[in-house]
Parts: C-alpha cells; sequence; structure tokens
C-alpha cells in the first residue's frame, strides 16, 4: 500500500500539526493586529499569540511566522504596535490574516507615538520597542518593551475560538 500524496509534518510525539492546531483552538484568544511603519508605508498581521510577559519592566510578546511578509519590515523600524481588535472587527482581522495588498486601503488609523499605526476602533493598543527575538520552531518569538499603551474604544473584544470569530456572551443567559 502507497503513501498518499501529502503527508501532515508529524512531530516526535506522535501527533500531527492538524490536532495540535485543534486542541490548542480550543483556548480563545484575543486578536490583534502587529502595525510598524517603515519609509514605504505602513505594514501589518493579524495575530492570536499576543501575551503579557513582564510587568516591571513591562514586556510582552508576540509570535509572527517565518513565513511572515510583513514581519520582516516591521522588525526592520526596531518597534510595532499591537491593536487588539473590538468585537465588530472581524472584517479588520480578515484583511490583516491574509499575505500581500495594500491592506491598510480605506481604514482609517493614526500614528502612534513610535510612528506605527494605531487602528480604529481597537479597544486598545499597546506601543512597543523590539526587546529580543528568537526564533521558536516555524515562528519568532518576539518580546517587546513597553513604550506607551493606552485603552481605545470602549466596548468588548474579538474573540477566536475553534477556528471562528467570536464575542464575549452572558455565561448564563437569562
Ligand atoms: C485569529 C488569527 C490569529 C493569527 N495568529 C497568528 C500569529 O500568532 N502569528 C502569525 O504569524 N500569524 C497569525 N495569523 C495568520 C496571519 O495573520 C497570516 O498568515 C497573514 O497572512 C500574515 O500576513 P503577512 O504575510 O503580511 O505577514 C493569524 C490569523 C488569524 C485569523
Amino acid at each position: 500500500m502507497g503513501f498518499p500524496d501529502f503527508v501532515c509534518p508529524v512531530s516526535e510525539a506522535g501527533f500531527d500539526s492538524p490536532h495540535f492546531r485543534n486542541v490548542m483552538g480550543h483556548l480563545p484568544t484575543g486578536v490583534s493586529i502587529v502595525t510598524g511603519h517603515d519609509d514605504v508605508g505602513p505594514a501589518g498581521l493579524a495575530v492570536g499569540s499576543f501575551m503579557s510577559v513582564s510587568l516591571e519592566p513591562p514586556l510582552i510578546a508576540v509570535s509572527p511566522a517565518l513565513s511572515s511578509t510583513s514581519w520582516p519590515a516591521i522588525r526592520d523600524t526596531g518597534r510595532f504596535c499591537v491593536n487588539v481588535l473590538g468585537a465588530g472587527q472581524a472584517e479588520v482581522a480578515r484583511r490583516f490574516a491574509i499575505s500581500g495588498g495594500d491592506k491598510f486601503a480605506g481604514l482609517e488609523w493614526r500614528h502612534g507615538p513610535s510612528g506605527a499605526p494605531i487602528l480604529a476602533g481597537a479597544v486598545a493598543w499597546i506601543d512597543c520597542t523590539i526587546e529580543s527575538e528568537q526564533v521558536a520552531g516555524d515562528h519568532w518569538l518576539v518580546v517587546g518593551a513597553v513604550v506607551e499603551l493606552d485603552l481605545g474604544d470602549p466596548g468588548d473584544p474579538l474573540i477566536f475560538h475553534r477556528g471562528a470569530f467570536d464575542r464575549f456572551r452572558p455565561a448564563d443567559p437569562i
């Protein structure tokens, strides 16, 4: 019996990438847009991998894929801004989850303290300088030193859970 044409990469632990993705997808995450601005213009990508790391000093982390086409341009500026999307911004998330094209066309945004774009409608923004970057498998693990941060539009955040966009709902609806 032959092997199928496509075999998913299997880790040494004996499970494949879809299983890893499926299990990890049961952890809901926020959805953020990591932005930067170089001489050419604004750049950004959607990430679920945004976390607070340290309070003193204030550090956060994001994890762009090695294959990201936007991260290299953002990295070269030494700075980035994390925009935490609101519950009504799934379309913005989709737009920044595609490589190429002018992702900022028709979008309202302003320069943050570092120059990186702050997107209108984001519930929070966190402006950073790059503290460190290391390869972690097929992603970078980027630690950012927070320079400035603030709340944006009031409201609930956008959530990604089990492969779909979602929002907070009352756990025990009346
Ligand atoms: C909810 C959600 C979470 C994502 N999280 C990440 C992430 O943490 N890291 C990453 O590199 N890509 C993530 N992506 C995929 C990127 O947004 C996507 O690969 C995008 O095309 C990258 O754009 P770029 O090539 O312009 O960098 C996520 C996409 C979605 C919809």
